[in-house]
């Protein structure tokens, strides 16, 4: 018999088998526990909870280590692309020169949408958050590709996946030239996934886009550092929504919806937006200390983070991304010397070093995302276009996975005990 957890709860002492992963914290298998002992566990944020089995990504927060199928993002940051890495995510080895040829060749293929989906756009108001426009026509894919919804069907999985990661560039883009009123650019099946989502954002009909080589590259890049994170709240919501048998294209749309909130995929236009309020470096003691304040609201966007408890690996990369962004387009940003001395500060600050809050993957990405001239309001949606591979990949392996069944919590019941209902007249 493998290793047990003792669990002594009013006169019950009940043994629980502790399982163990390739690598990280050892789990106790606690499926049995309300049958055995009548209770159930209470984790309100699931800090302490295993939601799943994975294989796809591995997050060590003491450490700051972030390996994607055992691949540390660094590495892949450096030597890979976003299309090769999303093949790794999706099927666990990286690809020989044909295999990821032909996966390449066939995203490129599915990069175009329904023509009457194009038509989703012009109900929404022009002002509309590209993120609300997100969240809309990306659940409408399922109104569109009937042939792909059946979740029982290998064929129909692996296809809807496809056409997931390969239509989120241009409903992205549409979005952008929606907000700008500018007219859509259908994909280029001549450019590399990346160039043809900067072409259908930057691009304009009436003359040919120059693609920047170090821009393109420091995209790829950006969605690789964004492709996938273990359980976060989004990939948890695609799971949950999953396990319903729901189809992948709403499940998605789910996911969209959870990245959203600035705790999570909105901290990076937040981030942003805090560092052009604060302004000058001489600003930043005082933002510090409302960040420390339990009265004040105010957090440090694109610090702390549930897991990491050093340094976020990608944070490390985006930073080094916006010097070669910047020397590449020969501009400067006094933003981005303004979070440099933020970080400098906060790290050095008691508060900060004692709960351990270093700068995650949204501190940065901003600074790098406007110099390529995005506005903020596109940057989580640059995230969920990026975070759709692992979304799509956790969907698959959940899908897969032959404990799987629907999730449905308990709860710790406070509400008022049974009694009985009063008619109005002798209230
Ligand atoms: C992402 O899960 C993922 O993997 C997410 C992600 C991914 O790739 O999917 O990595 C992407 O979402 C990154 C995180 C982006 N969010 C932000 O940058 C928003 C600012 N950060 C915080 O809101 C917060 O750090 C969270 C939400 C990220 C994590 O919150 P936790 O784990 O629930 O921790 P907590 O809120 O309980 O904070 C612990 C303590 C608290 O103080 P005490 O109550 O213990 O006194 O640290 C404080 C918090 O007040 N704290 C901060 C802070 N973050 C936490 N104080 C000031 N500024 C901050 N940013």
């Amino acid at each position: 018999m493998g290793d047990q957890a003792k669990l002594s709860a009013g006169e019950t002492v009940t043994n629980f088998p502790v399982l163990k992963g390739s690598v990280g914290p050892d789990v106790i298998d606690i499926r049995k526990l309300y049958g055995q002992t009548g209770m159930f566990t209470f984790d309100p944020g699931f800090t302490s909870t295993g939601s799943c089995e994975s294989a796809l990504t591995y997050i060590d927060g003491e450490e700051g280590i972030l390996l994607h199928r055992g691949y540390p993002i660094g590495q892949l940051a450096e030597q890979s692309s976003f299309m090769e890495v999303s093949y790794l995510l999706l099927n666990g080895e990286l690809p020989g020169k044909g295999e990821l040829d032909e996966f390449s060749s066939t995203i490129t293929r599915h990069t175009m949408v329904h023509e009457q989906l194009l038509q989703f756009y012009r109900g929404f108001r022009r002002d509309a958050h590209p993120m609300a426009v997100m969240c809309g026509v990306v659940g409408a894919l399922s109104a569109f590709y009937h042939d792909s919804t059946d979740i029982a069907d290998p064929e129909h999985r692996k296809i809807s996946s496809h056409r997931l990661i390969a239509k989120m560039p241009t409903l992205a883009a549409a979005a952008y030239k929606y907000s700008i009123g500018q007219p859509f650019l259908y994909p280029d099946n001549s450019l590399s996934y990346t160039g043809n989502f900067l072409r259908m954002t930057f691009g304009v009909p009436a003359e040919e886009y120059e693609l920047h080589p170090a821009v393109e590259q420091a995209m790829d890049r950006i969605f690789i550092l964004h492709a996938d994170h273990e359980q976060n709240a989004s990939t948890s919501t695609v799971r949950l929504a999953g396990s319903s048998g729901a189809n992948p294209f709403a499940c998605v749309a789910a996911g969209i919806a959870c990245l959203w909130g600035p705790a999570h995929g909105g901290a990076n236009e937040a981030a942003l937006n805090m560092l052009r309020e604060i302004g000058t470096p001489d600003k930043i003691p005082h933002f510090i200390e409302r960040a420390k304040d339990k009265n004040d609201p105010f957090r440090l966007m694109g610090f702390g983070h549930r897991v990491y408890k050093n340094y976020d690996p990608r944070a490390t990369v985006m930073q080094k991304t916006v010097r070669e962004v910047f020397d590449a387009l020969k501009v400067t940003n006094p933003v981005f010397e303004t979070a440099l001395r933020l970080e400098e500060l906060a790290l050095n600050d008691e508060y900060f070093i004692e709960k351990k809050l270093f700068p995650n993957v949204d501190f940065y990405s901003g600074i790098i995302l406007s110099a390529i001239g995005f506005p903020t309001t596109m940057f989580t949606v640059l995230f969920a276009l990026a975070r759709t591979v692992g979304w799509v990949a956790q969907w698959n392996e959940m899908i897969s996975d032959p404990a799987q069944k629907i999730g449905r919590p308990r709860q710790l019941y406070t509400g008022p005990v049974k009694r009985d209902y009063t008619p109005i007249g002798k209230r």
